[in-house]
């Protein structure tokens, strides 16, 4: 193929506009009244067709004061996830809370017909992901998981050209990220504290290294797992919050996938490194690499670099770096409300995140156990 039409295959596709009826509003609560939810309420209010109405936390008086620091205006407030979706006030809910309420706090809006936005990762263990999936599939209302580096123009070119097929057959994916030091504490312990996160590094950014291969590939299901997790920096002495350190700091796994691909991941909250790799996908007839950042949150650090031979030259092809003119929240908030009102699918459907909850969960358990596992997943 010449050079000319090979780029052809990456161009972007023609993205239909949506016609919104902006006078038919979606009314909308936020469970969880933590970090998270402030940029969720500050998307939300950008969106001239959503009202926020409820507000719901555990911590008493947490979301009363959430409400007056952001602005949120006129809302109920509600002690937790039941009450408020029991209130009948909302169409839809955005899920805030730590990872390990994901699960209950999803099912239980799905199964009242509610719309929710769940955040990443999508819960804590397969059984939990399994029974979420199911929730959505009975319910009326529609299900999103919260990956906004979705919807980065250039992880969508990363998508294109592995789709395109200029790469041959994918054999081999290697991704992952890391932070030198980014134990991640910002407002308090929930996110190393088992009860609260119930997964550490592994879910909280690994969902995102994973999400960026396997959707680039279509989500093909993962068959077994071997893996591997630790907790060196969490829980040395001379660490701030070792006392209460209860999950992993890093965590790496190889694993089988349906189509005879190999996945190769490692993740890191903390480590000794720089980086533990960029992202590569090896082809038969090319292969591409995503450069990984400094502190790893699921983004591409700079321009993609194809590997391919052209007329018997091999050739690197340097995609050069897309600036997006919208925040990546806003589109991942937009696109679920869309969905909420008829316009389009869910943007990120259970269906898919399925399997990378079941990776997730498999290296945890093939972890513990010492040894590889199958992954055996039920009929949704
Ligand atoms: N998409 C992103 O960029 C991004 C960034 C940060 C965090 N997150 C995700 O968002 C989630 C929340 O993170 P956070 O930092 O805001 O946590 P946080 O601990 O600051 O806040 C969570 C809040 O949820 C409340 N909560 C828990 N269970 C509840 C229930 N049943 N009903 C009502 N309230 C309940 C807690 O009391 C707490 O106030 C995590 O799963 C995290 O992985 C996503």
């Amino acid at each position: 193929m010449a050079e000319a039409s090979i780029l052809d295959a990456f161009k972007n596709k023609v993205v239909e506009k949506i016609e919104r009826d902006l006078t038919k509003k979606v009314k909308v609560g936020i469970i969880g009244t933590g970090w998270i939810a402030e940029a969720h309420v500050k998307a939300y209010q950008k969106c001239p067709d959503v009202e926020i109405v409820a507000l719901a936390d555990l911590i008493p008086g947490k979301a009363e004061a959430f409400c007056e620091r952001y602005n949120v205006g006129k809302v109920a407030f509600f002690k937790n996830h039941k009450e408020l979706v029991d209130s009948g006030l909302c169409d839809a809910v955005s899920v805030c809370t730590y990872n390990a309420t994901h699960a209950e706090c999803t099912i239980y809006a799905l199964e009242h017909g509610l719309s929710v936005l769940l955040e990443k990762p999508m819960c804590v263990t397969t059984e939990e992901a399994v029974a979420i999936c199911r929730a959505d599939k009975a319910s009326k209302g529609v299900l999103s998981i919260g990956f906004q580096p979705r919807f980065d123009e250039n992880m969508k070119m990363l998508k294109r050209i592995v789709q395109s097929g200029e790469l041959g057959k994918i054999y081999y994916i290697q991704t992952g990220g890391g932070r030198r030091r980014g134990i991640p504490t910002p407002f308090g312990t929930s996110f190393i504290q088992k009860e609260t996160a119930g997964i550490g590094a592994l879910g909280d950014i690994g969902c995102y290294s994973l999400d960026m291969v396997l959707n680039s590939i279509g989500y093909p299901k993962p068959l077994t797992v071997s893996g591997y997790k630790s907790d060196f920096f969490g829980k040395d002495p001379a660490y701030e919050h070792h006392d209460v350190f209860s999950v992993d700091d890093f965590a790496a796994g190889f694993i089988r996938l349906e189509g005879g691909i190999i996945l190769d991941f490692r993740i890191a909250w903390a480590m000794n490194l720089d980086t533990p790799g960029d992202t590569i996908f090896m082809g038969t007839k090319g292969s591409v690499r995503v450069p990984s950042t400094e502190c790893w949150n699921g983004s591409i650090g700079g321009p993609l670099v194809i590997y391919h031979e052209i007329a018997g030259e091999q050739i690197e092809t340097v995609i050069p770096k897309k600036r997006m003119d919208e925040d990546c929240f806003d589109i991942k908030i937009r696109s679920f409300i869309d969905a909420v009102k008829g316009n389009g699918e869910p943007p990120v459907p259970s269906s898919q995140i399925l399997y990378n909850q079941a990776i997730i969960d498999g290296i945890a358990r093939s972890a513990e156990l010492g040894h590889e596992i199958e992954i055996e997943l039920p009929e949704i």
